[in-house]
């Protein structure tokens, strides 16, 4: 499903992507303006973190005080703006779903900083986001825990042994055993599969990434094959997606019986 790893960084500085085959089979199709969010769904949305200077600007003013106080502590601009960026779609794309004004919208953050809405209870809605250089993702889900992460395919950081340092035994050895031509995107397939199980739970870096294991192997359904905590495995789903060509995505998401859609959200 995820793209070539000879197919790198296709992503633009505008205010969408070029969806091109390699990008895998997701349609990313715009939605309803106020889509609906079934139990049975999990939305998964991507945005472009450089929709440009005045969209930035005013997703700005959409923040709360803690996004921009956070966001005057990036050091570089582009930092700054991507990250203002990521926010504000964040809160557009809630506003959407809860039919709200992005800017009256509340955030409450877990021990381990992940966010979620403040009025959640009456909405049930639950999101997760992650960002890699210019391309963030959002999942959202009614009544389940959620996780994503991303990464663009990079060779030049798989394949330096990290798999051993960040790894369970067991998956360290599948990516190592994976034909040189695919072991990057076996790679980051690992990682993202890891970063959206622990974002899931919303443990971030407090739980060690090699007390669990995920299933690695090309052709195989991903899922949690070991963890050390009981009812673990069957608590969760998994999915990968492709977000853009030369990235890889993956989904840890409560329960079963759901189906990811994917979604574009284009800043306006
Ligand atoms: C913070 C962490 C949850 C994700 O960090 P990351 O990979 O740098 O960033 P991502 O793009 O995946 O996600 C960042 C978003 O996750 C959310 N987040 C923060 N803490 C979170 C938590 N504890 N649980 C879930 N989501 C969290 C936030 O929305 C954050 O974005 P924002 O602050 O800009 O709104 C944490 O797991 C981490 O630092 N991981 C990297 C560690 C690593 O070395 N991994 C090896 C791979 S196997």
């Amino acid at each position: 499903m995820s793209a070539s790893p000879a197919v790198i960084a296709s992503l633009r500085s505008s205010n969408s992507f070029r969806v091109t085959a390699a990008a895998g089979a997701e349609a990313w199709a715009p939605a309803a303006d106020r889509p609906t969010l079934p139990a049975d769904e999990v939305h998964v949305w991507r945005a472009t973190l450089d929709p440009g200077d005045a969209r930035v600007s005013r997703l700005e003013t959409t923040l709360e005080p803690r996004e921009r106080e956070r966001a005057a502590r990036f050091r570089f601009r582009r930092d700054r703006q991507r990250y203002i960026a990521a926010r504000g779609a964040l809160r557009e794309i809630l506003g959407r779903y809860l039919d709200a004004p992005p800017k009256r919208l509340r955030f409450q953050y877990g021990p381990q900083g992940k966010p979620r809405l403040a009025s959640e209870p009456p909405s049930g809605i639950r999101f997760n986001l992650a960002h890699s250089d210019a391309l963030a993702v959002y999942a959202f889900t009614r009544g389940r825990e959620i996780g994503i992460d991303v990464e663009r395919v990079r060779p030049d950081v798989a394949g330096e042994g990290i798999e051993r340092r960040f790894f369970s035994v067991a998956e360290a050895e599948d990516v190592t055993g994976t034909p040189e031509d695919s072991r990057a995107e076996a790679f980051f397939g690992c990682w993202t599969s890891k970063e959206a199980y622990v974002k899931a739970r919303g443990d971030g870096l407090s739980l060690a990434l090699d007390a669990f294991t995920v299933s690695t192997r090309a052709g195989e359904k991903l899922r949690l094959i070991y963890a050390a905590e009981a009812g673990e495995t069957a608590r969760w789903a998994f999915e990968r997606f492709s977000p853009a060509a030369g990235y890889v995505g993956a989904l840890a998401v409560e329960g079963d019986g759901w189906r990811a859609r994917f979604w574009e959200h284009r800043i306006p």
